[in-house]
């Protein structure tokens, strides 16, 4: 009875997927066609992803789907429609630029639709039904698990994804507006050990990257920032400076504590002695947590070249923090 529900919400969720496609290519999808090749998607792209158009009318979808035999209470229950007492089923997403979600081997199991240009909210998601976990999927990964790039790029959003697929970067994935989970990272380590985080460069996305470095950590994962300064995100980073100054990003990418020190850094005056000071004592308490004494000294060494202080200092100064801090 179960397999049954789930597997009737996949097909309706793939129907969807057909019948937006097909609405996006038709004569009312035109502007929402312009919207995305505005955005610099090629048809190739456009297609590759599934892209589509959830048109004005607030119940062509579900009259679409009754038609194809689905019950109210399944196409509720999928997310694509609310009931309405007085006029029946209305649509979730109405005149929206639609984004397929698919899981790791390629069915549909959910939708992410887009305003064109401004309006709240931004992004609308398709509600979690008994087919789609947010915590335990990731937009891209049914492509990029097919590459044989030994990590993942992992970005905020749809748009980057779809840039950096686009680009040839065909390894990039994104977590589905929500933060990264352990579900995630131990959905990542079955097919790579290495992320390199690509998050906004505003501060959100700095936030974002420092709550995901222990977390892919704890699964086992190495964890590197790349840097999109002065873009705000992949997607802007590319369109204006291309594949190669991307790929330059990715060999300059510092690891996961590094660049968490780096942004430590902006909460003291490294320009005084006694701020430097205070900024080192912080530095020093976090290398002290890292258990393993090869990699604690790895590191020590790493912060001391890169601060200009001695290893031998330092590596007392952390001894001496663990004391403090117990
Ligand atoms: P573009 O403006 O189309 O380039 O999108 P973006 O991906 O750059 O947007 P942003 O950085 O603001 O958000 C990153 C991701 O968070 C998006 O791709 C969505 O998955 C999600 N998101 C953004 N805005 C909203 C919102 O208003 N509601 C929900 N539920 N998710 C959002
Ligand atoms: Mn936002
Ligand atoms: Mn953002
Ligand atoms: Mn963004
Ligand atoms: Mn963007």
């Amino acid at each position: 009875r179960r397999a049954g529900i789930r597997e009737t919400l996949l097909a309706i969720n793939k129907l969807a997927a057909k019948y937006y496609y097909a609405q996006l290519k038709s004569e009312k999808g035109k502007t929402a066609h312009e919207y995305l090749t505005g955005r610099k998607l090629s048809e190739d792209t456009i297609v590759h992803f599934g892209l589509g158009y959830a048109n004005k009318y607030s119940d062509d979808l579900s009259r679409y789907l009754k038609m194809k035999g689905y019950s109210d209470e399944m196409i509720i229950q999928a997310g694509l429609a609310s009931a309405d007492e007085k006029y029946g089923l209305h649509d979730k997403f109405w005149n929206r630029v639609m984004f397929p979600i698919m899981d790791a081997n390629s069915r549909v199991i959910g939708f992410g639709g887009r305003v064109m240009g401004e309006g709240k909210p931004k992004y609308l998601n398709s509600p979690e039904t008994p087919i789609f976990d947010k915590s335990r999927n990731l937009y891209g990964l049914n492509r990029a698990r097919q590459t044989r790039k030994p990590y993942f790029l992992l970005c905020e959003g749809y748009m980057d994804v779809i840039a950096l697929h686009q680009a040839g970067f065909t390894n990039a994935v994104a977590s589905l507006g929500t933060a990264l989970t352990a579900g995630h990272a131990s959905l990542i380590k079955r097919y790579v050990q290495e992320v390199y985080l690509t998050y906004d460069s505003d501060e959100a996305g700095t936030r974002a990257a420092l709550r995901a470095v222990p977390i892919l950590k704890d699964a086992g994962i190495s964890a590197k920032v790349i840097r999109m300064d002065p873009y705000k995100d992949p997607d802007e980073f590319i369109k204006n400076l291309g594949p190669k100054a991307f790929e330059e990003r990715i060999s300059k990418a510092r690891n996961g504590f590094m660049f968490s020190l780096e942004v430590l850094e902006k909460q003291f005056d490294m320009a005084s002695p006694e701020g430097k000071t205070e900024f080192m004592k912080e530095a020093a308490r976090r290398l002290g947590t890292f258990d393993e004494e090869i990699e604690r000294n790895n590191y020590i060494e790493a912060v001391a070249k890169t601060y200009k202080v001695s290893f031998e200092n330092l590596r007392k100064l952390v001894a001496k923090m663990a004391v403090v801090s117990g």
